[in-house]
């Protein structure tokens, strides 16, 4: 007992090492704060030279010749606040790296469009390297929300059959408000809209009280707003972020990884926009594509060709991406590779039907009469560098 006692007063007494009193100034919720009082408390030299002996192996400074010190700055902040997402941000400009150096169909080096297009590499990395760092400005409640895909759906049946469906639900469902609609209507809407329950569901239905207090009087954020809702504005504060540190073309770049084709800030048609469109669209599928490779529980095979496939529905044709041409190269390449490790020799039904939807994409842009066949042929044109 006395033992016990004794080791509980150990406990208490110990000193919060620097590393956690670190951590915790990067829940405050405002980069420019955390910023400050790493300062002011003498701990982020410090925390920069932990950060950076963990990327060292991963982040070639080469890369980032006149950008060594917002490399480490912006990447220890996003460490503090959340490991996991710093690996995720690393491993994105990785991908990144190694697809848009390599010489994909036709020729095609992205790096080369991206450096034709007034972007240098440097800016184009840096991008992919700092791309969620808004996320540290969204609570960890909901960063780190463990909800499973049961359980959302579960949340939202329940609210259809309590008559709860709110107006702004059926406004993403494109349903009209008017005539209430049936569990059906609403439950094939959202499959052929490529809806999850987390994108629509309030999220004050799925934490607690104390939770939404805090979203809403700390944080001025809704909790009518469902789930990915808020997650989605960090691309906006990674924006904000990167213009007010000094980095404006990484900041549109960043601002624009989750955007859709339609919504109003997304890039007027002017020449350099529209390719900076092109650029973000690289950054956009990376990020997706490493963000579903770091889900695993599937096996490789199948896996690898679920990514492909959620891409080209959920991205691709949902018009989230800009350049189906950018799309169609990268996937292409990942399909290459998928045939040189012989992956689609053994496939069960279920994988069968998912190679389909990528053979279809495929054939869109390569058949004589492939219904993006011209496209490609003018993006070709464009983009043809001698
Ligand atoms: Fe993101
Ligand atoms: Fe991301």
């Amino acid at each position: 007992m006395e033992k016990a006692k004794n080791q509980i007063e150990i406990y208490n007494n110990k000193q919060e090492s620097s590393e956690d009193i670190a951590r915790e100034i990067a829940q405050l919720g405002d980069f420019k704060e955390i910023e400050k009082e790493l300062k002011e408390k003498d701990l982020f030299d410090k925390e920069k030279a932990r950060v950076k002996k963990l990327f060292n192996e991963s982040i070639d400074l080469a890369d980032f010749p006149r950008k060594h010190e917002a490399v480490y700055e912006l990447l220890t902040i996003q460490e503090l606040y959340d490991i996991d997402t710093a690996e995720h941000c690393v491993k994105t400009y990785q991908i990144a790296k190694e697809k848009v150096e390599k010489v994909l169909s036709k020729n095609i080096i992205l790096s080369r469009i991206i450096e034709e297009e007034g972007v240098d590499l440097e800016r184009f990395y840096f991008a992919c390297l700092t791309h969620d760092i808004g996320k540290v400005e969204i609570p960890d409640f909901i960063i780190k929300n463990t909800v499973k895909k049961d359980e959302w759906d579960e949340i939202l049946v329940n609210m259809i059959e309590q008559g709860k469906i709110t107006k702004k639900m059926l406004a993403k469902l494109e349903l009209e408000p008017e005539n209430i609609p049936s569990k059906d209507e609403i439950l094939t809407q959202m499959k052929e809209k490529h809806l999850l329950a987390k994108q629509i569901v309030p999220v004050s239905r799925a934490i607690s009280k104390e939770d939404i207090e805090k979203l809403e009087n700390e944080r001025h954020i809704s909790a009518d707003d469902s789930l990915m809702d808020i997650i989605d504005k960090h691309a906006e504060i990674s924006e904000r972020i990167l213009n007010e540190k000094g980095f404006p073309v990484a900041a549109r770049i960043v601002g624009q990884h989750h955007h859709k084709k339609d919504e109003e800030s997304y890039p007027v048609a002017t020449t350099s926009l529209q390719i900076s469109a092109d650029i973000a669209d690289i950054l956009h599928i990376v990020d997706v594509k490493q963000a579903l490779e770091s889900a695993r529980s599937y096996k490789e095979e199948y896996f690898q060709i679920k990514i492909l496939k959620i891409l080209i529905e959920e991205h691709v044709y949902e018009e989230k991406i800009n350049s189906k041409e950018v799309a169609y190269l990268l996937i292409k390449d990942d399909y290459n590779k998928l045939i040189k490790q012989d992956v689609f020799n053994n496939l069960n039904p279920e994988e069968e039907g998912m190679k389909k939807v990528v053979d279809d994409f495929i054939v869109k842009f390569e058949a004589d009469d492939g219904k993006y066949k011209n496209d490609l042929d003018s993006w070709y044109e464009k983009h043809n560098m001698n």
